[in-house]
């Protein structure tokens, strides 16, 4: 897939994690919004808004087809990024309907965090489940309505949460709510998430090939459960004096009950181009991708000095190397043209405290790396230990 990255020359560029380069065509949907049509959505009448409108309506659908859920069931909304969309959810949602929040103890903080803060505003118990290192998630614990609240591929080694099926089965079961954070999903491991019927899923664009952008895909029965607050322009059909009438009471406007505001308009489409360009990664690019994370991390396995976090390949691999500062580390691949993440990845709960790892190192690939790309980190790694 180089060809669609031909802008990067030799630069090295391994934190596709925190964020993916963007294809070729997806700068180009972004400029092709700027220069030919550049207008607000969903509120003009003139011909590039009612483009722009019509643009933004595509993506919501290709969102639902590249997840294989339905228009019936479940909308798209915009937002800022992963962070955003789950503190939208769980600031809004009706805290009376649970009797404990669950999360896990290999998350993200964002929602991580966001639990935390939740469940003490609300008085409830939380709980920090542990995931072994397949990713999967115990269900033989409690869930009488609880708020669950989880990733289902982890930004550290990128292992799967590959039970979500069952563990959304089981949540609903017992009455509760889940909300998936699928930041590391969309890119590389969308298979995970396909027909999962989720109260709702979060995601960010910028981690899937597309523009700074946050998603989220909402179950439309949870609406009922939402208490809106954040609220302005772009949600309201009528305004008085001390009421409104809201655009989300319309089953067609759903999605407004999370979009106050202007919308990024030009990076939602190009969000529908970075969809249509994942959707058409021949198999062959893909299995040339998997054969590069397993060449890093049988690489790494081998070597005596260095501790993988990882117990399998995956495109995200996180390591530190004994006796040297990962900082340290990150700096001298930098000198090599080679660009890593070094730290604990905002996973600082389970990295430092749990786990009372150093900081560590981060390689995670995307589809722009190529084999030169692997040879050369092998060689400076080899060179460095
Ligand atoms: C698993 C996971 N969840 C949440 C986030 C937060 O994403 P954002 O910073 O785009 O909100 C990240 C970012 O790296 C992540 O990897």
């Amino acid at each position: 897939m180089r060809e669609d990255f031909n802008y990067i020359g030799k630069n090295i560029y391994v934190d596709t994690a925190c964020q993916s380069l963007r294809p070729k065509t997806v700068i180009d949907a972004l400029n092709e919004y700027y220069t030919k049509f550049n207008s607000c959505g969903e509120r003009v009448k003139y011909p590039w808004g009612v483009k722009t409108e019509q643009k933004v309506d595509e993506t919501r659908t290709k969102v639902l087809k590249y997840l294989k859920l339905s228009t019936k069931d479940y909308f798209v909304s915009f937002t800022l990024n992963t962070t955003y969309g789950i503190n939208l959810l769980l600031n809004q949602i009706d805290a009376s309907k649970f009797s404990r929040v669950i999360t896990s103890d290999i998350e993200h903080n964002s929602p991580f965090l966001s639990t935390m803060t939740f469940a003490e505003k609300n008085d409830l118990p939380r709980e920090v489940i542990t995931r072994d290192d397949t990713g999967t998630f115990p269900l033989e614990i409690d869930f009488d309505r609880a708020l669950v609240v989880v990733n289902c591929v982890s930004n550290i080694d990128g292992r799967k949460l590959s039970n979500l099926n069952d563990l959304v089965k089981r949540v609903h079961k017992e009455h509760g709510i889940i909300i998936v954070d699928a930041a590391q999903a969309m890119a590389h491991n969308v298979d995970v998430l396909r027909k999962v019927q989720a109260d709702a899923i979060c995601f960010s664009a910028h981690k899937m090939y597309a523009p700074s952008l946050g998603v989220m895909v909402v179950r439309k029965d949870l609406l009922s459960k939402i208490n809106t607050t954040f609220i302005g322009g772009g949600m309201v059909d009528d305004v008085n004096k001390n009421d409104f009438t809201p655009s989300y009471d319309n089953p067609d406007k759903f999605y407004t009950k999370f979009e106050s505001g202007l919308q990024a308009w030009g990076e939602i489409i190009a969000l529908g181009r970075a969809i249509d360009w994942l959707e058409k990664v021949p198999k062959k690019a893909k299995t040339k991708f998997n054969s590069y994370c397993k060449q890093l991390f049988d690489f790494m396995k081998k070597q005596p000095k260095i501790h993988l976090i990882n117990s399998t390949p995956s495109p995200v691999i996180s390591f530190y190397v004994e006796g040297i500062d990962s900082h340290l580390f990150g700096a001298a691949l930098a000198d090599e043209g080679i660009m890593v993440r070094t730290g604990y990845f905002c996973v600082h709960y389970y990295l430092d405290h749990v786990k009372k790892y150093p900081p560590l190192i981060r390689i995670s690939l995307g589809l722009h790396n190529n084999q030169a790309d692997i040879d050369k980190i092998i060689k400076v790694l080899k060179k460095a230990l």
